[in-house]
């Protein structure tokens, strides 16, 4: 693409994939578009009025000229469909072992928060050729979530969770946009992506504040907000044990079995009654208003927390400590020094 410098730089696993759909789709609107005009030239020409007395000669249409002129376009579109949906299915499955950057919009800045802790505003630091998966919320309008060297564009809506994943392919420091008109300064809702290498990557998270992980606020707010008190480690508290909640099936009251991933996580937190489990009582009062979305994103970190798997950046946690005592344990996560300049504050 380096001839073209009206396209930004490929830095991202689907950019490449993206150019191509892409140029395909120019092409076929400049052949159409040069078709077009040249078919109008030639028969206003060829089937000009010669004579004051002209009349033409009456036709009843032609079968074979109206299937090929439909059945053909259709095709084409469907080429595109296919293409562009084979691009959207891949960007909406991320791998299981992509990082989870949370992201909560506002007008007009990004909040961008690192499971190991790391909070970043209108900056993302990520390392190269490693997967992210994003997860996004807004706290007030819809925002749309943009780079365009990676190809990546994704709404950000209030009340619920959207998601897009991409590897990094190229060091570098690349734009960050706000894609949705969301108010007076929407334009100024711009920000900057630094694509580290590995080391130096580790590096910058070693930089971060001690305020610990993102479980670890998490566990933090959930004993602070008393959610120890009924949701006991053990399963003896009168609501559902969290430990080795996530991504697992849950049986509702209502009989229908869902998967408690993030968005069901956030849903029960802030609309509790939504979804009841099988078996126990709606007692949980909702926490909308008592935590915002920051926080609810520190909840899901600790309650996946306790459902360790292998690459997620899930600190296991001790399940041994007694109810209403957590100590997250975080294990190969790197231990930030005090003293830096990441933006702090709720
Ligand atoms: Cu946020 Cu435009």
């Amino acid at each position: 693409m380096e001839l073209l410098h009206i396209f930004p730089e490929q830095a991202s696993n689907f950019a490449a994939e993206v150019d191509y759909l892409y140029l395909f789709m120019i092409a076929v609107t400049v052949v159409f578009t040069l078709g077009i005009f040249a078919a109008v030239f030639y028969f206003a020409i060829r089937y000009r009025r010669r004579s004051e007395t002209e009349i033409p000669v009456a036709i009843h249409g032609s079968m074979l000229l109206e299937i090929a002129w439909s059945v053909i376009p259709f095709g084409i579109t469907m080429v595109m469909f296919g293409w562009g949906a084979s691009i959207f299915f891949k960007e909406s499955r991320p791998p299981d072992n992509a990082t989870q950057i949370y992201i909560v919009a506002k007008q007009w800045m990004w909040k961008l928060q690192h499971p190991e802790g790391q909070r970043e505003i209108n900056e993302l630091h990520i390392p190269v050729g490693r997967p992210v998966k994003f997860t996004m919320t807004s706290e007030d309008v819809i925002h749309s979530f943009f780079i365009p060297a990676f190809r990546t564009k994704q709404d950000v809506v209030p009340g619920r969770y959207s998601t897009v994943w991409l590897t990094p392919t190229k060091p570098g420091k690349y734009h960050l946009f706000c894609a949705e008109y969301c108010g007076t300064k929407h334009s100024g809702m711009i920000g900057w992506v630094y694509v580290m290498e590995q080391n130096q990557y580790q590096e910058w998270l070693n930089g971060g504040a001690s305020m610990g992980s993102m479980s670890e606020k998490g566990g933090k707010l959930f004993d602070d907000l008393a959610c120890s008190n009924c949701h006991k480690q053990d399963g003896s508290g009168r609501c559902p044990s969290l430990v080795g909640l996530y991504r697992k099936h849950v049986q509702l009251a209502d009989g229908r079995v869902i998967t408690a991933d993030e968005a069901y996580l956030r849903e029960s937190i802030l609309q509790p009654s939504a979804k009841v489990v099988a078996g126990f009582q709606p007692l949980m009062p909702t926490f909308q208003g008592l935590v915002n979305e920051e926080g609810v994103v520190q909840l899901i970190e600790y309650i996946k927390s306790l459902s360790p798997m292998p690459g997620t950046g899930a600190a296991p946690v001790n399940i041994s400590t007694p109810a209403g005592e957590f100590k997250p344990i975080p294990q190969g996560v790197a231990q930030p020094a005090p003293g830096n300049s990441v933006p702090k504050g709720r």
